[in-house]
């Protein structure tokens, strides 16, 4: 156990397929072996519950962005550190969530569509360009790169571990671990 844990939430935002998922399995771990508390919030998991039956209309988005962002600043404000990862596609949710929450790093999983659509982990570009999915975030569905995200990760040049690490720099930095 680390004696006096500060709260905050590590917001990782980015396209489907950019390596958000992957990111946050390997920062929970580490950070675990630790001894720092740790939720994490993933997108796929929260629509099947807390966001059960919402769509990916804009407006259902930013419902979903909304939620996920009142249950981290209740956990952040118990001094654990909160992983979200959701593609949260729309700057202004993100920025209302943050300023809300304030103890907020913003992370940029960054890879180019192109890749993610190579990747393809879940099959589901080939859907929506098929049209067998619509609204699918950077296809035919909108993502609003951050502007001045915290850290960047780029997966497609640098590894997990190196990706994570820069996560790990940056809370240290900012005072959350030591
Ligand atoms: S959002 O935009 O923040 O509300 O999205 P999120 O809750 O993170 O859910 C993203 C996951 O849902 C799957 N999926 C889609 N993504 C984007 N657009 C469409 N239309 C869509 N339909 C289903 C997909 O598996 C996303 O998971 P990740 O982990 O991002 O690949
Ligand atoms: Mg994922």
């Amino acid at each position: 156990m680390v004696e006096k844990q500060r709260g905050v939430t590590i917001w990782l935002t980015g396209l489907s397929g950019a390596g958000k998922t992957t990111i946050c399995q390997f920062l929970e771990t580490e950070l675990r072996r630790t001894g720092y508390k740790i939720e994490v919030v993933d997108g796929d998991v929260v629509r099947q519950n807390l966001s059960k039956g919402l769509t990916f209309s804009k407006e259902d988005r930013n419902e979903n962005i909304r939620r996920i962002g009142f249950v981290a600043q209740l956990i952040t404000r118990n001094n654990v550190i909160v992983l979200v990862s959701v593609i949260s596609p729309y700057r202004a949710i993100r920025e209302e969530v943050k300023g809300r929450i304030g103890d907020f790093i913003e992370v940029y999983v960054n890879a180019p569509l192109e890749i993610c659509e190579q990747r393809d982990v879940k099959g589901l570009y080939k859907k929506a360009r098929t049209g067998e999915i619509k609204n699918f975030t950077g296809i035919d569905d909108l993502y609003e790169i951050p502007l001045e995200p915290d850290v960047e990760c780029k997966t497609n040049q640098e590894s997990i571990s190196q990706s994570a690490n820069k996560i790990l720099s940056k809370l240290e930095e900012l005072g959350y671990t030591n």
